[in-house]
């Protein structure tokens, strides 16, 4: 069969943009080592969030350098995160898996230079387990619009010298000073040095 010399290099044309279309989706799956977030967290009933976890959501010690913070999300804060609320406190070198839902609307939860990063959905519980590395503050922000005032949903995470950590008694704690002594180094992160990494 004769092919017209154009329509082979138009063929030839045609594969490399679909070998590159391919090779970019496998790029994007697999090369930043994206983790998604899977149905783990399980469920709740966000009508009734006092029957959970999450009915005194915070910063809770569950192992040697391990912890588990709940955070509830709602028009328009976090809780913890918010300053309102509390900031999130974890030591340095930590390992802490976030488990977080809504209990109205969808929100985003997504800490800002990392790849820390879900949607806070009402009924349903996002899980994921990250290493925070040496001390930094970390914004956290909505990033799904939810109302009125969804560009005002924000919060902080604060990662603190060891040493400076109260240990296992503190939780969800918080006073003035930590929100403005650390405003400075909310600019510090970018997605090129991001400190957080999802846990393998
Ligand atoms: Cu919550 Cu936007």
């Amino acid at each position: 069969m004769h092919i017209h010399r154009f329509e082979k290099v138009w063929l030839a044309l045609a594969l490399v943009f679909i070998l590159g279309l391919i090779s970019s989706i496998v790029y994007g799956a697999v090369g930043p080592g994206i983790e998604m977030i899977d149905a783990e967290g399980g469920t709740v009933d966000p009508q009734n969030l006092d029957d959970t976890a999450f009915a005194d959501p915070g910063v809770e010690k569950v192992g040697e350098d391990e912890y588990e913070v709940h955070v509830v999300a709602k028009q328009f804060s976090f809780d913890p995160g918010s300053p309102a609320n509390g900031v999130i406190r974890v030591p340095a070198n930590s390992n802490v898996t976030f488990y977080v839902t809504s209990k109205d609307v969808v929100h985003g939860f997504e800490v800002v230079g990392t790849n820390l990063n879900t949607m806070a959905i009402p009924g349903q519980v996002s899980k994921m387990t990250v290493q925070f590395g040496d001390a930094s503050t970390y914004g956290i922000v909505c990033n799904e619009y939810c109302g009125a005032a969804h560009h005002a949903m924000e919060g902080r995470i604060v990662v603190v010298p060891e040493s400076e950590y109260g240990g296992p008694g503190e939780t969800n704690a918080s006073s003035g000073n930590q929100t403005t002594t650390n405003a400075s180094a909310l600019a510090a992160p970018s997605p090129s040095n991001a400190l957080v990494e999802v846990a393998a």
